[in-house]
């Protein structure tokens, strides 16, 4: 038995196998009703296209592409599942953002809180193969069910969404965004006090309950704008595309600052958003959504 990270997964098995290829192209309708049919009638491999599940483990002597994945099914025992969902660390030490947020808040809201979303995305995996081998940003896509969310979205919303948080952060973060980034925010929000004071007025009435504020960039408007989301949900369902996250549930701040989200959301602002994350993910975006002038050569 070894053990090996690779991107998202985890992977267990008695000859390794690699997970990097494992990034299947999916028909949702399919999957979600292979899953209902799944949990109706047991694990009944022979009726899934579930992916190698495996009773002892014995890796194939070729490499599997999802085609291959799809014909060589037919198990007749399952006991395991050979790749899971890894805890990711934040991108500094638990005591980089003092004295804004403390090193005993991310213990336990990385050590408990985060951790304990991915331990139930494994256990629900190990319950449902038929969910094995997909990114995290399509498991998401793919339990959100149009809405009508599978037991897994929730652990999987957080697990993305908390890995995003600890990245819209950083030592020394706050001051203001640079380069493109600011332009984008004072052509679409006037001025960045406009946006900060919205951002900030956004987290404090606009969410009932726990939740997440986030910049996004609307692909379709091709514009910035500020949203919520209750419980785990995420943009990335309604196909925007994340900037920045700011992490609204109680466990977030109540450590450092009771019940004051208000200088929580403030300190964040001023002390803690990375406008290089946002900036280098707003790039990202614009491999595919220009935010320009259409460019026209001239003859
Ligand atoms: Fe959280």
């Amino acid at each position: 038995m070894s053990w090996s990270c690779s991107g998202n997964y985890l992977c267990i098995s008695s000859s390794v196998i690699s997970s990097n290829h494992l990034t299947p192209s999916f028909n949702t309708c399919n999957l979600v009703s292979q899953y209902k049919e799944q949990n109706r009638e047991g694990y009944d491999l022979k009726r899934t296209t579930s992916v190698f599940a495996c009773n002892s483990l014995k890796a194939p002597s070729y490499k599997l592409d999802i085609g291959q994945r799809r014909k060589h099914h037919v198990v007749k025992k399952r006991n395991n599942i050979c790749a899971y969902y890894s805890l990711k660390s934040p991108p500094y030490k638990f005591d980089a953002l003092e004295p804004y947020m403390s090193k005993r808040t991310l213990e336990v809201h990385w050590g408990e809180h985060h951790r304990g979303y991915v331990e139930t995305l494994n256990k629900y995996l190990g319950k449902n193969d038929i969910l094995y081998g997909y990114t995290l940003d399509e498991l998401i896509r793919v339990t959100y069910n149009n809405g009508n969310p599978l037991p897994e979205f929730n652990a999987a919303a957080q697990v993305w969404n908390h890995d995003f948080f600890w990245e819209s952060m950083q030592p020394g973060g706050g001051n203001l965004p640079i380069l493109g980034l600011m332009q984008q925010i004072e052509k679409d929000f006037g001025s960045f006090s406009n946006f900060r004071e919205e951002f900030i007025e956004t987290a404090l009435t606009s969410l009932f309950g726990s939740g997440w504020v986030w910049l996004v960039l609307k692909r379709n408007e091709k514009r910035l704008a500020i949203a919520t989301t209750t419980n785990a949900v995420t943009p990335l369902v309604w196909d925007d595309i994340p900037l920045l996250s700011l992490d609204m549930w109680e466990h977030a701040y109540y450590l450092d600052y009771k019940n004051d989200k208000a200088r929580y959301a403030n300190v964040f602002m001023d002390h803690l958003v990375s406008w290089n994350a946002a900036l280098a993910r707003m790039a990202r975006a614009q491999s595919f959504v220009n935010l320009g002038e259409p460019k026209i050569p001239v003859a």
